[in-house]
């Protein structure tokens, strides 16, 4: 029987336009000017697994974008796999920052990547990462070697939060059953230290506005007499730490999860190397909470971070003036237990109460989402490491990550079913930045490692 290596290696050309092709449509799901692109997307998607071998694919409607579903059911008797992913990327801004158009996939070899990379936006996230599935699926539907039944929902609002689709899950339990969710939209260590994602944080993203005077002033008129509304909220936010940079919201901390110190040192004994890290930012050094290592700051603990700030004059020299408003975006990066509407609450009544008289203040919820732990003792973890096991050679690492999809605590939830993260991205892949890519060698390596998931998961839930 051929093997997944085989098949990818005799397609891989192939496999590499298909993506590019992909790729090469500008599905930014927050910028409604590329609404009809997202759309024509799904499209591409949904012809991409009927070619693969689905028997059923449709385009479901949303109150937003589409979410694209497809299932091959083989036998009711068997597990489900239901693969989710993403067809929709982020904004390419700052387009000049990027050394070749986001929408016009180039394939470079650079040092990290000597067997070549694809630069384009969604290269990593999602698109080249979700596109595996599909050809994971038509490898094992091609060569007579689906061992159980697969459903596929690739959606289109990853990036703006998700918000549709918590309805459509909630309103499609039946159709949506399954025994576990593969999702392959995280990254790894490296090629020499694979890694399973076990861990996503929460998300809590709100904007502020303060007010100061009813309209922009004259800053030697006024300067000194009212409140100039940036002073007060840069104020305001360098508040929100202490000398320690622990979040000074009263309660913030409550439900954190605290690990056990035996955690801390199993995780303490991944790979990872202070100096490559910071050289690769170009910073002297790093920061954050203290008592915490760099690899416990992003993931195992909460955050607070400004995204975006703006107000008053920023053009072409100098324009003397004292704003009427300031704002800024920030989010919060949450833990287990923490809950993002609480969290949300908790801000929303901290900044209010800390706003000097004189200035108004408004806070605008946006999005969030809850956090998530993978089990490691569970029969789809098992079955995973295994197959990593298998076309890596190495025994892949639990670790935690910092980052955020607010729809798998919500598949818990409402359909119960646990989420296994295998992602092949990498966190030099530029995701949300100038020049993302996906490096090819991870792109092959993820179609060969999925349908050896699909064939221990059968198997061990069968011999359970
Ligand atoms: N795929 C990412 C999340 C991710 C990347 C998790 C790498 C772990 C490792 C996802 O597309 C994403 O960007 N999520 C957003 C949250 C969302 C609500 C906009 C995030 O984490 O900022
Ligand atoms: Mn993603
Ligand atoms: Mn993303």
């Amino acid at each position: 029987m051929q093997s997944s290596k085989e098949y990818v290696e005799q397609h891989k050309n192939r496999f590499l336009n298909e993506l590019i092709e992909l790729l090469k449509i500008p599905s930014v799901s927050a910028d409604s000017a590329f609404s009809q692109d997202v759309i024509n997307t799904a499209e591409v998607v949904e012809k991409a697994l009927v070619n693969a071998g689905c028997d059923l694919v449709e385009l479901c409607e949303t109150d937003g974008y589409p979410i694209v579903y497809g299932e091959k059911i083989i036998d009711p008797s068997l597990p489900t796999v239901l693969v989710y992913g993403h067809y929709d990327v982020q904004p390419p801004d700052p387009v000049e920052l990027w050394d070749s158009p986001p929408f016009e996939p180039v394939i470079k070899e650079t040092e990290e990547h000597p067997e070549g990379a694809i630069f384009a936006r969604g290269a990593s996230d999602d698109k080249g990462q979700m596109y595996m599935h599909v050809k994971a699926l038509e490898f094992m539907v091609k060569t007579d070697q689906l061992p159980c039944n697969v459903k596929f929902m690739i959606e289109g609002e990853e990036e703006v939060g998700s918000v549709n689709i918590a309805t459509y899950v909630a309103n499609n339990k039946e159709k949506l059953k399954n025994d576990v969710i593969l999702i392959s939209d995280t990254g790894m260590i490296s090629k020499e230290f694979p890694s399973i994602t076990t861990g996503l944080r929460g998300l809590s993203y709100v904007e502020v506005e303060v007010t100061g005077p009813n309209r922009d002033l004259h800053s030697g008129l006024y300067g000194g007499a009212v409140a100039n509304p940036i002073n007060i909220l840069t104020k305001m936010i360098a508040s929100l730490h202490d000398g320690d940079n622990h979040i000074t919201i009263p309660g913030f901390y409550d439900k954190v999860e605290e690990l056990s110190s035996e955690e801390r040192a199993e995780m303490a004994k991944a790979p990872f190397d202070i100096n490559t890290y910071q050289n690769a930012l170009e910073i002297e050094s790093v920061y954050g909470e203290k008592g915490y290592t760099t690899n416990e700051r992003n993931s195992i603990r909460p955050t607070l971070d400004v995204n975006g700030i703006w107000g008053g004059y920023t053009g072409e020299g100098a324009k003397t003036v004292i704003p009427s408003k300031a704002y800024a975006k920030i989010s919060m990066r949450l833990v287990p237990h923490q809950d993002w509407k609480e969290i949300t609450e908790l801000f929303v009544k901290h900044f209010n109460e800390i706003a000097p008289k004189g200035a108004k203040v408004k806070v605008t919820p946006h999005h969030g989402g809850q956090g998530y732990v993978t089990p490691i003792d569970t029969i789809a973890y098992q079955a995973a490491s295994k197959a990593y096991e298998t076309t890596f050679g190495k025994t892949p690492i639990p670790q935690r990550s910092g980052g955020s999809i607010p729809i798998v605590s919500l598949f818990e939830e409402e359909l119960g079913s646990k989420t296994i993260l295998m992602g092949f991205g990498l966190d030099s892949n530029a995701i949300h930045s100038p020049n993302e890519h996906y490096g090819l060698w991870y792109y092959y390596k993820g179609i060969e490692t999925i349908p050896y998931f699909f064939k221990y998961f059968t198997e061990m839930m069968a011999s359970k």
